[in-house]
């Protein structure tokens, strides 16, 4: 996807402006992006005011991976215009930091002051069953990439040297955890990805501190802190990470795990929407 566009923001704010005319929504309150086998979830939240194809939105490629989908839908949910991204682009996909961060920052200039981000991952905490899910409460950006690296801001933006103090919104953790008492809370460790990880990794991961390990959301996560938006992160334990278990990995159990997984993150979300 060639742009003519000066940077990156630039393409944000023309995304918003035709997702604005596309969804006849002038402003959206929050996002959700939903993360390999979340897409189900879209289904349910609320009215849907508007469901227009992701890649008719400036800058914004075709999902690839199986359990995404290609919409942006407006929903409405509780006293907010929820939008709600079916797909994300990774960086395992090839894109570039810009363009696997270019959701959030388009929603954030459609004026949503939270991002909720969903994503599946491996766990690497035994007491979590496949299926659990898991609030963020902090992450380790192990990509080796960010959207806060290459030419600076432009000068109507925030310097790049972003706080990550509180990554995760500590008020919107109480909300989910208002909605579901018993939601446990971890550390995500972001890779690369492309590959599931060896069990060696997984026990670096370990003693690094992680809890999850996925190949998504932490650049979305510094993206939209660097822009102001809150986020609540929640991660769907699909399988136990490489080693932990007793089984090999495969995308279709990530995916029937999150199939049956659906109608508890569905109430998840829901309330954590109906409550901002
Ligand atoms: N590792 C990385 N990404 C993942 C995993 C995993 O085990 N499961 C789902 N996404």
């Amino acid at each position: 996807m060639n742009s003519p566009h000066p940077d990156p923001f630039s393409l944000a704010d023309e995304a918003a402006a035709a997702l604005a005319e596309r969804t006849g929504q002038a402003t959206h309150d929050a996002v959700v992006v939903l993360g390999s086998g979340w897409a189900a979830t879209a289904d349910g939240l609320g009215e849907v005011l508007a469901d227009v194809p992701l890649d008719d939105l400036p800058g914004f490629p075709a999902p690839t991976v199986a359990g995404h989908r290609n919409s942006a839908l407006s929903v409405a949910v509780g006293d907010t215009t929820t939008l709600v991204l079916g797909g994300r682009s990774h960086l395992y996909e090839g894109h570039p930091v810009p363009t696997v961060v270019h959701g959030v920052r388009t929603a954030i200039a459609a004026g949503c002051g939270v991002a909720i981000l969903t994503n599946a991952a491996g766990g690497l905490n035994p007491a979590w069953p496949v299926g659990q899910p898991v609030v963020l409460r902090d992450q380790l950006n192990l990509t080796g990439a960010s959207p806060m690296a290459g030419p600076p801001p432009p000068p109507d933006r925030p310097a790049r040297f972003v706080d990550l103090t509180e990554a995760y919104s500590m008020r919107l953790r109480g909300l989910a955890h208002q909605v579901d008492s018993s939601l446990p809370e971890g550390i995500y460790a972001g890779l690369l990805g492309g590959a599931y990880e060896t069990p060696a990794e997984v026990r670096m991961l370990g003693g690094l501190g992680a809890d999850l390990v996925g190949m998504s959301t932490v650049l979305e996560t510094i993206a939209a802190r660097h822009l102001g938006a809150e986020v609540l992160g929640i991660s769907l334990v699909t399988n136990a990470a490489a080693g932990m278990g007793n089984e090999n990995l495969d995308h279709a159990e990530v995916l029937e795990a999150a199939r049956a997984a659906g109608p508890r993150m569905l109430a998840l979300l829901r309330g954590v929407l109906e409550r901002l």
